[in-house]
């Protein structure tokens, strides 16, 4: 009898992507091989988030069309874990009535064990316990595991002890806590010579890391004498915790890259303050001009939540002012949608839809506007290139990798070169999500 197969259907963010990963290796020990179609698997996990209402009824959407299967296959297992998991636990289990197992953020590790426990009982198992912070302990990336080839992820702390108004994450993925910092080097040491170039360090706020008086700076700087690894990102910072010891590892670190995802929410003090975002725009715009004097090259994404209860027209004006003085690249803006666990849930919310949906609108329609005009500045510039992967083209094939500034950039061509290496490339056309270019010489 051959391996057993998973599958696994991830939701949400980076944080995500890398947990899948990670079950994906935990679940290789026990001799499942990966399937890239939930057809030939014995175990299909959907890795969910529920940090707003779409994503969380995609669950539920998801669920139901791959129900056939298990009609088709009795042996068949389906999991839920993730933020949905941790959130619903056992509700879950009595809603959908043919799910056999529920795991929550901080038991990946007892997955193979849940797994089991279901099998020999044939009842569905759920776990969703956290874990002490003296029990915590980060899942260990195996020596001879390669998630990615050339840009990996790499966790540097889990949870969230801020307490924003309409945020579920500090009661989905608990209290934070900081990863030591020898496993964090350790790991990276080993992705380095495994060839990986690129590490993207993860935390919900991930500049409030500290583990035995090493902050978020200190890290940086140690990070950056690792031999093999060219570039390191890391998201997504709070402004609160962007020191200018951080600004400046930042600005100073050659690894360190010229783009920082840096989450606004709201341009107006009155719904920051309501929000308990803990900065205002005064400090928030002094960073981002701190920041820009040393890197004028730097490029800044952030996410932006639209008609939040307490949001007047003249607050919406005054993100929209905050955005014309920045300049994102890019931004992620999100409708309000009230969260269970939130302090503000229940909170009367007066704004009708359609004056949310607007304002939605408009700040989309600046965001392309001010997008744009970043990206003809970009045209005719050099742009160092890590390439990273070839993809099917229409006529021929194309490669891609990232800027500095993590614009998505195509390439024709790469005679001479490989996938991994890093590059100067001539930009000659662009839009908001991706440039294209050649290559000019190495790096
Ligand atoms: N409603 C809308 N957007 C939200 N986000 C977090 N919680 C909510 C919510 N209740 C957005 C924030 C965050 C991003 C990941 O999701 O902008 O930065
Ligand atoms: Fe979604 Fe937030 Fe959970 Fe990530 S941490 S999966 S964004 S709810």
């Amino acid at each position: 009898m051959g391996n057993k197969k998973i599958h696994i259907i991830t939701f949400g963010c980076q944080m995500n992507v890398h947990d899948t990963e990670r079950m994906k290796m935990i679940m290789k020990h026990e001799g499942y091989d990966w399937s890239e179609s939930p057809d030939e698997a014995d175990l299909i996990l959907l890795n969910t988030c529920s940090v707003r209402e779409g994503p969380e009824n995609k669950v539920h959407s998801q669920l139901g069309r791959l129900k056939p299967l298990k009609e088709s296959n009795k042996e068949l297992l389906f999991g839920v874990t993730g933020c949905v998991a941790q959130q619903k636990g056992e509700e879950l289990i009595k809603q959908i009535s043919y799910l056999d197992l529920v795991v929550g953020t901080d038991a990946i590790s007892s997955l193979p064990d849940v797994v089991k426990k279901v099998k020999e009982s044939g009842k569905a198992v759920v776990q969703t316990e956290f874990q002490e912070r003296e029990e915590y302990q980060f899942v260990e990336i195996d020596t001879d595991y390669n998630f990615s080839k050339f840009s990996d992820f790499v966790t540097i702390m889990k949870g969230c002890n801020k307490r924003c108004s309409y945020c579920i994450v500090p009661y989905v993925r608990g209290r934070e806590i900081s990863r030591p910092v020898d496993a964090i080097l350790k790991e990276i040491e080993m992705m380095a010579e495994r060839g990986v170039k690129e590490i993207t360090l993860l935390g919900q706020t991930v500049n409030s890391y500290k583990y035995n008086g090493v902050d978020f700076a200190s890290l940086l700087h140690k990070i950056n004498e690792i031999n093999g690894i060219e570039r390191v990102r890391f998201t997504s910072p709070h402004p609160k915790y962007f020191t200018e010891s951080v600004m400046d590892a930042i600005s100073e670190l050659d690894k360190v890259m010229e783009h920082i995802h840096y989450p606004l929410q709201s341009g107006s003090n009155d719904v920051l303050k309501h929000m308990r975002r803990q900065y205002n725009s005064e400090l928030y715009l002094s960073q981002i001009e701190y920041m820009k004097n040393k890197m004028p090259q730097l490029e800044i994404t952030t996410d932006i939540i639209v008609g939040y209860p307490t949001e007047t027209a003249t607050d919406f004006e005054e993100t929209l002012k905050v955005m014309k003085i920045v300049e994102f690249d890019n931004s992620f803006s999100f409708l309000y949608s009230p969260r269970p666990m939130t302090p503000i849930y229940d909170m009367e919310d007066p704004i009708p839809e359609d004056e949310k949906k607007e304002r939605l609108y408009k700040l989309k329609e600046l965001q392309e506007e001010i997008s744009k005009s970043r990206t003809s500045k970009l045209i005719g510039s050099i742009q160092e290139v890590l390439i990273e992967e070839e993809n099917d083209g229409r006529d021929k094939n194309q490669f891609s990798g990232r800027s500095r500034g993590n614009r998505k950039v195509f390439i024709d061509d790469i005679t001479g070169y490989k996938l991994g290496d890093i590059v100067n490339v001539k930009i000659i056309s662009g839009s908001v999500h991706a440039l294209k270019g050649e290559i000019v010489s190495p790096k």
